[in-house]
């Protein structure tokens, strides 16, 4: 598997910054395209901004020789092991560039979009040699956060897939498999059902948008940031965990406490939370997890109160 050294950000918007300053920080060389040339005034204050924080995450300083700036898209995806497709959010424009990029770039390389949750078959529909075609969706900001989710699309082979896994990781990523594609992917799907109840409730009159945000952050998202849903309600199930948590809860799914209308609680997918929870506990037991939680919210009190807003 050929190294990948060279890559190209198309779009140098919000994300496409973010990735060039994870990839230069990662020691990667960068060739940059943006349709508005004003972009690249975005972009370099950024890097003079999140020179501190990357200092402190990367533990080197940003080589700039590494990046180069170019006013056409052939030009900047010719040499490249891997291209990052940042656009706006549009399947007809995303489709269009992905199939321009495909012309253009090495018939070898990887082109990955950071689409939030357009279906990874559509958007290759029209890419030349789409097996080499995946999502890489990224969470802002993508020179700090660690989570990537790499999505399959139909014509994506296994090759491709892999080599995208290994390449993301070793620029100290936490890749996310997704071998099924779903639109929204897991992540923003997660984000989205919260993002939708809160307009509900905003709109019904119940809560204020702080309201909202204090419900998560000095609570479940607190949690959160060790434990997702899963392994946090199998604590929640005392100490026979996440059997006792569905017995006990199990019932309050037919409550009105969602306007989302939840699945049926079945055998099967009883049987497949006990068992994804099991698995996440790695044999360690509810009090010692309980523990390790316990530690790290008292961690992460002292940190919220040191970065209070
Ligand atoms: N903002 C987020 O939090 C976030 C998180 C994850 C993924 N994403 C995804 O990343 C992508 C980019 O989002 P963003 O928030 O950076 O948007 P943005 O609006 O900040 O940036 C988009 C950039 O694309 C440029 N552009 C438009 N058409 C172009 C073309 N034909 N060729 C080259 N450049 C072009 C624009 O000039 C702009 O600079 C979207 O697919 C979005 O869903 C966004």
């Amino acid at each position: 598997m050929k190294n990948i050294k060279n890559i190209s950000v198309i779009g140098t918007g919000v994300i496409g910054t973010g990735w060039i300053l994870r990839f230069l920080a990662c020691n990667k060389k960068v060739t940059a395209f943006d349709k508005n040339k004003k972009q690249i005034e975005y972009l370099k204050k950024e890097i003079v901004r999140t020179k501190p924080v990357v200092q402190k995450l990367y533990k080197r300083k940003i080589n700039l020789k590494n990046l180069n700036i170019t006013n056409n898209l052939d030009e900047a995806v010719k040499d490249s092991d891997l291209i990052q497709e940042n656009i706006p959010e549009r399947l007809e424009l995303k489709k269009l560039v992905i199939k321009n990029i495909s012309k253009f770039a090495p018939k070898q390389s990887i082109i990955a979009s950071s689409s939030s949750g357009l279906l990874p078959s559509k958007l290759q529909s029209e890419c030349i040699n789409p097996q080499r075609f995946i999502i890489a969706h990224p969470f802002n900001p993508v020179y700090i956060l660690p989570l990537v989710e790499i999505v399959k699309g139909n014509k994506t082979s296994n090759i491709y897939f892999k080599r995208a896994n290994t390449f993301y990781k070793n620029i100290k990523m936490k890749t996310l498999l997704v071998e099924k594609e779903l639109p929204g992917f897991l992540s923003d799907r997660l984000q989205e059902a919260l993002w939708r109840e809160g307009l509900h409730i905003i709109n019904d009159g119940y809560g204020t948008t702080k309201d909202l945000d204090d419900a998560i952050t000095y609570g479940p998202g607190m949690r959160w940031a060790l434990m997702g849903t899963f392994l946090t309600f199998h604590l929640a199930g005392g100490e026979l965990g996440m059997k006792h948590m569905l017995d006990q809860f199990g019932p309050a799914l037919k409550f009105p406490w969602t306007k989302l209308k939840s699945p049926k609680l079945s055998k099967e997918l009883k049987q497949k939370i006990i068992k994804g929870t099991a698995i996440q506990s790695k044999k360690l037991s509810i009090n010692k997890l309980s523990n390790i939680r316990d530690n790290f919210l008292i961690d992460l009190i002292e940190l919220k109160k040191k970065y209070k807003l």
